[in-house]
């Protein structure tokens, strides 16, 4: 049994990542972390674990909670999350970041895009980056992994095909996406105000969003030079779910079908990436662990639809998925 401790537990990511361990028979939650004081029980944040789990929320005292834990998995927001990991680098203890802070590969970007000083600049680009798609050898031998983000998630997963496969342009791709409100996070903001949000779409951190950078980066990473990627986030008033519109200019004549079959090829066997002819919804992926892909090909250009549940791959079943293979178990267990 693999004892865990999730830090930033009052949070949207934590609540689905306790929801999906809950039913993990190889994993018992053993801590909860929060700044709030009183240390309230888990139900008095997240009513729907009454019942089903009785933990107290503690304060987050890294060495504390890695003495209890094979596994960490860290919910704080970015800078928070390395300031804590930074303090368990002599500890045997495994984690898995849902912040930014270990995704890019060197502190000048992350300065850049982030406006802080990396806490932890060492180990920056040398962390595992947490899609087992297309990383999971280093994700099994690592004892960090970087979570990936939300968006980048999508696109990612909708590119890297197509880069690996050299069909298409590397500096002309535009990726528009559309996220509901969870993916914000937990604490109220302007712009996730009902009022705000409801019956409303707006896009939002035009060219200057920190999941560009970062979608940049990765498939740099796997085609060994980096990709410009234009990136157009919105908000839309649903609780969750992102669906990323990625337009590409083919290089190469190819049917609709070829570039199917691409992408049916890259992902054969994995569980979690389902290659579909139809257009996808997020609907379609809510609450699980799927990515759904499909192409259309329009005035020559390509078209590739990706849809997750930002809080499923996006975030928490990622995190579980990654777990599954640091840990040895079957990587859909749980999921
Ligand atoms: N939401 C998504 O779809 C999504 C997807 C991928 C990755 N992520 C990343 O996952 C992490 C958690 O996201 P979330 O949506 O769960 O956020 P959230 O709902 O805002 O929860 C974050 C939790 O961290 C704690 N916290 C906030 N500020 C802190 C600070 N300065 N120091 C220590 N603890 C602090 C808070 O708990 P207390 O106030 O109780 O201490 C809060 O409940 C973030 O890094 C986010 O970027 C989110």
């Amino acid at each position: 049994m693999i004892r865990v401790g999730i830090l930033g537990a009052t949070g949207y990511t934590a609540r689905e990542l306790v929801r999906i361990l809950l039913r993990h028979p190889e994993v018992e939650i053993r801590v909860l972390t929060s700044r709030q004081e009183g240390r309230p029980p888990i139900s008095a944040v997240h009513p729907q674990f009454a019942g089903r789990l009785e933990l107290e929320l503690t304060p987050t005292e890294p060495h504390h909670v890695a003495g209890q834990t094979d596994c960490i998995f860290s919910c704080l927001p970015h800078a928070a999350s390395a300031d804590v990991i930074a303090q368990l680098a002599d500890s045997d203890v495994r984690i898995i970041d849902f912040s930014a802070d270990y995704r890019l590969d060197d502190a000048a970007t992350y300065q850049e895009w982030y406006g802080k000083r990396h806490p932890d600049p060492e180990r920056l680009g040398q962390v595992a980056y947490g899609l087992p798609e297309l990383f999971r050898e280093q994700i099994r031998e690592s004892k960090l992994v970087a979570n990936p983000g939300c968006y980048p998630t999508a696109a990612i997963l909708a590119l890297a095909p197509l880069l690996k496969s050299e069909w298409i342009e590397c500096h002309t791709i535009v990726v528009d996406a559309k996220s509901g409100l969870s993916g914000a996070g937990r604490t109220p903001k302007l712009t996730t105000h009902f009022v705000e949000a409801n019956e409303s779409v707006s896009p939002y951190s035009v060219g200057r969003h920190r999941h560009m950078p970062e979608m940049e980066q990765i498939l740099g990473r796997i085609i060994g030079h980096r990709p410009s990627i234009l990136f157009t986030p919105h908000l839309i008033p649903m609780d969750r779910g992102i669906l990323a519109t990625v337009y590409v200019r083919p290089t190469v004549n190819k049917s609709e079908d070829e570039w199917l079959d691409l992408l049916q090829t890259f992902y054969e066997g994995e569980p979690f990436v389902r290659v579909v002819e139809h257009l996808p919804a997020t609907k379609d992926t809510l609450s699980s662990n799927f990515c759904d892909l499909t192409v259309r090909l329009v005035k020559e250009r390509l078209v590739v639809f990706s849809a997750i549940d930002n809080l499923g791959k996006g975030a928490s079943g990622a995190a579980v998925q990654n777990l599954n293979v640091m840990f040895g178990f079957p990587e859909t267990l749980a999921l």
